[in-house]
């Protein structure tokens, strides 16, 4: 496919881009951030690139006027949240009388830090598109979570862990975008698995800052092959040199590491996280790291997970894990975060046990560790309990731990949902979960911050969906997803729509505003679309599983994986109430637990993740659950149907390009609805022996 000026290349800042290409205005930019480091120096050029302009030292004739301040940017007006200080407050101020006759009013950018400017900078940017429903003049604004990162699952060999985007950008075939300082590797071989294309890593990490991401994760939690080796020399220094980018534009930068590295690297008899020899060999190791990149952010760890190694084996507990990690980093003022992703891949599926259920198993590998971590240990904990589905209740961790740092995990990258193929917008799904009452009226996003022993170690992370694709994220509507992820860690409660809005019109430039909106509906009807032909009622894991995509209602049905729906001819449903089944119900405060345990006041949502039900189950509306899976699996392909009358409809409105990749994609979700809808229904109907009371036809 052609790649032209109009492709998807620059993602939402392509309405600035076009701006600036048009722009005949001119700027003259003060600037009081004028040090040497390096936010500084990318605030600086990227002020200069952008609005052509040159930095003026006086900021009387400036246009632009960014400065910082303290978080009380001006009387009565002030910065809040545990992240004031990345806050920015974007203002025309009135001139005097005096003024007036001599300059036109300036805009002033303020914020307690350079990198809050540089925040600051890229919404004013983006607001001063003509379309773009945001307009920050005279705004101000601060995020609800201190951290704000992106987990990527880039592998060494190039390939990326349920990536849909074609290559990782960080590793893979030396490209033809290495910048000379990359070129200068001692040992540019077999071994050098770094890409090198800087310009990719620089407009990514611009991707990121632009909509406020401030962490960032360079390598998959399954640490394999020569990632195992980026914590040392030579690979460190690539590393480094990665990390130089993506600090430049505000980001902490992580690495994923193998726990079971001392062994593999260095020969080590154990990996005991209490024997002094491993925790001096991570001492030493983090203490290299530090010598080549002082800014470090720390590590994030998988371990006793999914085969992988970790501290049961020499019988210490997760809490003992992290801290050796949280001790070496704590003398450099960096953060393990350790991943609550934990549980038994060994299940019998005939085991409907509470020990066997799957959903219990955060909750009991983690709850009486609360309090046991490190001040700079971070417990990253995915926001349901089993596994990014469609549709699950909230972790019943987020409420039993209440003095540790929490993170919530999130995936962008779309593996349960439709490998973005099919046109998926999780925004909504995100939403409902942060903002689960935990408390009384508290939303669980509140407190995160609320009692952790460092309110700065918690937020939010989320596996990304970018790769080598021209339009990094394979379908260039899934780019939507990684805009409205950044959208959200800042505001937690942002309206769907006005993201969605936004994000069409500063992708969509070209696009008259009744065609952008268009686009914006089909983002927000996309999640419930999905949800209605794919896993029915929250029942989860019907996937395919080869990959995750597609139906395959039984293929873990009988497996080690303890993801199972229990489906028979009498009923279908994991039955998790205290009364009769695994008693996951009771990990829920009372009030909710009483909702849950009684299939009448559970939300439909999640009525299967909850409970076993025949299939004449009386649902709320009437209908009974089997005709209630019937029509939902019908409507939701039909549905796809009005996502393509509505892209079509756009059709002269958007360039060729992303036009065509759109519409093979919305084809392919097509077969794929339709398959979900007649696989689905053939499997049930088969169970249960009741017609769909429409007699519509199946065509399997
Ligand atoms: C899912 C995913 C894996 C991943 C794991 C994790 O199970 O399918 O690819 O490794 O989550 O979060 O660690």
């Amino acid at each position: 496919m052609e790649i032209t000026n109009d492709t998807a290349d620059e993602m939402w800042l392509r309405a600035s881009v076009m701006m600036r290409r048009a722009n005949h205005q001119t700027f003259e930019v003060n600037v009081d951030a004028t040090g040497e480091d390096a936010v500084s120096l990318r605030l600086r050029s990227e002020i200069v690139q952008w609005l052509r302009a040159p930095l003026v030292s006086d900021s009387a004739h400036a246009t632009v006027i960014l400065r910082t301040v303290t978080a009380q940017v001006a009387d009565g007006l002030k910065l809040e949240g545990p992240a004031a200080d990345e806050g920015w407050h974007i203002h025309v101020p009135a001139l005097s009388e005096h003024e007036k006759g001599k300059s036109s009013d300036p805009v002033i950018i303020e914020s307690p830090s350079t990198r809050g400017l540089l925040y600051g900078f890229y919404a004013w940017l983006e607001g001063a598109v003509p379309s773009a429903s945001m307009k920050p003049q005279d705004k101000i604004s601060s995020p609800d979570q201190p951290i704000r990162m992106l987990d990527q699952w880039d592998q060494s060999d190039g390939s990326v862990e349920r990536g849909y985007a074609g290559e990782s950008i960080f590793y893979g075939r030396w490209g033809s975008n290495v910048h000379s300082e990359f070129v200068n590797f001692p040992d540019r071989g077999a071994q050098d698995v770094f890409r090198g294309d800087t310009d990719r890593l620089i407009a990514y990490a611009r991707f990121c800052a632009s909509v406020g991401i401030n962490a960032i994760c360079l390598n998959n939690v399954n640490v394999r092959g020569y990632a195992i080796r980026f914590i040392q020399d030579p690979w460190l220094s690539r590393v480094a040199q990665i990390a130089h980018i993506f600090e430049s534009f505000g980001l902490s930068v992580f690495l994923s590491v193998n726990f079971a590295a001392p062994r593999i690297i260095s020969g080590l008899s154990t990996l005991d996280p209490c024997n002094s020899d491993v925790q001096q060999w991570w001492d030493k190791t983090v203490d290299r790291i530090y010598e080549r990149i002082p800014h470090f952010g720390g590590f994030v760890v998988k371990a006793d997970s999914e085969g992988e190694p970790g501290p049961y084996q020499y019988g210490r507990t997760h809490a003992d894990g992290a801290n050796m990690f949280a001790r070496a980093l704590a003398r450099h003022g960096g953060t393990v975060i350790w991943r609550a992703f934990v549980y038994n891949s060994h299940t019998d599926w005939r085991d409907r046990s509470a020990a066997a259920d799957r959903a219990r198993a955060a909750w009991e590998n983690f709850h009486d560790l609360d309090g046991k971590f490190a001040k700079n240990a971070v417990l990253q904990v995915k926001f349901g309990p089993v596994d990014f589905q469609t549709s699950e209740p909230l972790n019943p961790l987020f409420f039993a731990m209440k003095h540790t740092n929490l993170i919530m995990e999130f995936e962008v990258t779309a593996e349960y949902l439709g490998h973005q193929i099919d046109l998926n917008f999780p925004l909504p799904q995100w939403e409902q979960m942060a903002s689960w009452l935990v408390e009384k009226n508290v939303p669980v996003s509140k407190t995160l911050g609320l009692y952790a022993p460092n309110p700065q170690l918690t937020g939010f992370a989320a596996v990304s969906n970018v790769g080598m694709d021209w339009n990094w994220t394979g379908n260039p509507l899934a780019q939507a997803n990684l805009f409205g992820y950044g959208r959200f860690c800042w505001d937690n409660n942002i309206p769907t729509t006005s993201v969605s809005e936004q994000w069409s019109a500063l992708t969509f430039p070209r696009c008259d505003q009744d065609h952008q909106k268009t686009i914006a509906r089909m983002l927000d009807q996309s999640n419930e679309i999905y949800k209605h032909y794919a896993a029915p009622l929250g029942v989860g894991f019907m996937v395919n599983r080869d990959g995750h995509y597609g139906p395959g209602p039984d293929d873990y049905e009988f497996s080690r994986w303890g993801t199972y729906h229990f489906a028979d001819r009498d009923g279908i449903g994991v039955d998790r109430t205290q009364s009769n089944g695994t008693g996951y119900v009771g990990l829920y405060p009372e009030k909710q637990a009483k909702m849950f345990e009684n299939p009448n006041t559970t939300p439909d949502d999640v009525l299967l993740f909850f409970h076993h039900l025949p299939y004449a189950f009386r649902m709320k509306d009437g209908r009974s659950l089997i005709q209630r899976i019937y029509d939902d699996h019908f409507e939701g392909a039909a549905r796809v149907e009005d996502l393509i009358r509505q892209w079509n409809s756009c059709k002269k409105f958007v360039d060729e390009c992303r036009w065509k990749e759109v519409s093979h994609r919305l084809l392919l979700q097509q077969a794929n609805a339709c398959e979900w809808r007649d696989e689905m229904c053939t499997f049930l109907y088969r169970f249960s022996g009741i017609s769909d009371e429409h007699g519509r036809k199946i065509n399997r």
